[in-house]
């Protein structure tokens, strides 16, 4: 079932996102939902938060971003209950965007790579490092569950720039094809 995703402005994006356990209601559709709502919206990655659930999960694919990044080409995760273990000194900027925050797209530093422990679909351990493209999709996810969208990072200047775009987007006046949602 393709869901609503929740927009800038909606107080559950801004909240710490609390970890599941396998028993979590509904968990299998829940995923599938997840994937289906992610592909419906051409997004690369939706975390739990953006379908208003403050959990700690997320999915990434970054399939769309291949034709540029060959190595995207299978980096496909479900990811719950993640903790960062470490990150990178070096850092990159790189353009985001995000389906909760429309039509918005800004350069944003982070490490270039992070390693990450986290639980698999099977709620298996698993610890990864991620690197490039991928550590900038699931960073910007982890970010979600966090209660941190990719404009809390930008520069003060930067975010008083957008921030008239920001106050439209809270009051429902930013157009998408798919469906949306704000609760304040
Ligand atoms: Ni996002």
């Amino acid at each position: 079932m393709i869901l609503p995703i929740y927009i800038y402005g909606s107080s559950v994006l801004k909240q710490k996102a609390l970890e599941i356990t396998p028993d979590y209601p509904n968990l299998d559709q829940l995923i599938k939902d997840m994937w289906e709502t992610m592909y419906y919206a051409d997004g690369v990655g939706l975390a739990a938060p953006q379908i208003g659930l403050s959990i700690r999960m997320f999915v990434v694919d970054g399939k769309d971003l291949s034709e540029d990044r060959p190595e995207l080409k299978d980096f496909k995760r479900l990811v719950i209950n993640p903790r960062l273990l470490e990150e990178s000194q070096e850092t990159v900027v790189y353009q985001e965007g995000c389906l909760s925050v429309p039509k918005l797209y800004a350069d944003v530093e982070r490490p270039i790579s992070v390693k990450l422990a986290y639980l698999n679909e099977k709620f298996e351990p698993v610890e990864e490092w991620f690197h490039g493209m991928a550590a900038r999709m699931v960073q910007h996810e982890f970010s979600h569950l966090e209660g941190e969208l990719f404009v809390d990072r930008l520069p003060p200047i930067r975010k008083k720039m957008i921030q008239g775009k920001l106050h439209a987007m809270a009051r429902g006046e930013v157009k998408t094809f798919y469906k949306t949602k704000i609760v304040q």
